[in-house]
């Protein structure tokens, strides 16, 4: 299937606008046509964080299946777990097209879709198809771009999905709603996390059941402000943080596409995101989890995450340039890194880079 994606599949896929070939990519997974990778592949990489049990490191990211359509394709297809999202309280359209741009050239991506999102109702009645279904499955809750309380709108998204979600996912790192990367200010990242945790158990009232919270960031963060986030997350009572969303920054691209408005991802972000996660990983307890995201595209580059400072690792972009056989590539790498090292767990290499990562500067 990944030697089809490669010569036939993404020839096509690439000859076609950016958001219709991710369009025909969730109907080709809707089908069923896609690879088959069991997920608990080998115990050596099931990972436990935040009361949860995952299968395995790697995880999609949000954005992708962003109105809860093809969670179970994307388990089938080797992912320990899925995050759906962002989803947005009201329907909204995002901003104008194209808004989706592949820096070919640097195996990156730019986008400034805006939370394009059919909402909380739309996406609700897509996950409660699966109820019942195992699986990790979490919710990547956002504002809606015309709130004027967006702390409200993920309190909402809490009350609207908790029988439904595995973990939340509090996205305040959009570069694409004005003002949403402002909540990760302290101040009012501690208001938002004290209002989510209210919600969170009144929630623990009425299912008996407490749901893991995750807060996503940017990658565009100073050394003072990465300090605030991390004394913020340790007085809350949120269980694990999500490094990084997509950068602003435009180091060293090659592509037609590279000053584009949006959200960088894909490999050009991967050495910025892996330093923000080794940063974070120093200044936060060792037993706090952390999942790292940003231009992994292969078993190395998942590997390199985990050892500056990555419980589990999350991926979109490599998806666009690899095919639909990524996710059991890297987890064959990972197995072969356990023999290589004789690992029990791939848990014994969390962290062990990351003050070397943190030392490097960044562009
Ligand atoms: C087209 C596109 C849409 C995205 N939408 C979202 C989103 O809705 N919510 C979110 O938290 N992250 C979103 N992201 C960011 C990804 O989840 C991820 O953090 C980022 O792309 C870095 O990972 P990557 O380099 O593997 O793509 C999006 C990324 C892309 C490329």
């Amino acid at each position: 299937m990944n030697n089809l994606y490669t010569s036939l599949g993404k020839r096509t896929l690439f000859s076609i606008d950016a958001e219709m070939a991710h369009g025909l990519s969730i109907t080709a997974l809707r089908l069923g046509l896609h690879p088959r990778v069991a997920a608990d592949v080998d115990p050596r990489l099931a990972v436990s964080i935040a009361g949860l049990e995952f299968p395995n490191p790697l995880g999609m990211a949000a954005g992708y299946d962003k109105n809860g359509e093809v969670p179970d394709a994307l388990l089938k297809m080797g992912f320990g777990h899925a995050e759906i999202g962002t989803v947005t309280p009201l329907p909204q359209p995002g901003n104008a097209k194209p808004r989706i741009f592949r820096l070919q050239s640097d195996q990156g991506v730019i986008n400034r879709l805006g939370f394009n999102s059919k909402g909380h109702n739309q996406t609700r009645a897509n996950l409660q198809s699966r109820t019942g279904r195992s699986g990790i499955v979490g919710i990547n809750l956002g504002a809606n771009k015309t709130s004027t309380d967006f702390a409200a709108d993920y309190v909402s998204g809490i009350h609207k999905f908790a029988d439904l979600a595995t973990y939340f996912t509090v996205n305040i790192s959009s570069p694409n709603t004005p003002g949403l990367r402002a909540l990760q200010k302290a101040d009012q990242l501690s208001d938002l996390l004290q209002r989510v945790g209210e919600a969170r158990r009144e929630q623990v009232a009425k299912h008996g059941r407490s749901i893991p919270l995750f807060l996503k960031i940017a990658p565009d963060l100073e050394d003072p402000e990465l300090d605030d986030i991390a004394a913020t997350l340790t007085k809350s009572d949120a269980d694990a943080l999500i490094v990084s969303n997509t950068t602003l920054a435009r180091d060293g691209l090659t592509s037609k596409y590279r000053d584009q408005v949006g959200g960088l991802s894909g490999k050009p972000l991967f050495e910025r995101s892996t330093i923000i996660l080794a940063k974070m990983r120093l200044r936060l307890p060792t037993d706090f989890p952390l999942i790292g995201v940003g231009g992994i595209h292969s078993a190395e580059t998942a590997f390199a995450k985990i050892e500056a400072g990555a419980n589990l690792v999350q991926l979109y972009s490599g998806m666009v340039y690899q095919g639909p056989g990524l996710p059991g590539a890297i987890l064959n790498g990972l197995r072969q890194q356990c023999d290589e090292e004789n690992l029990t767990n791939i848990s014994q290499a969390v962290g062990r880079s990351a003050k070397d990562w943190a030392n490097i500067k960044l562009g």
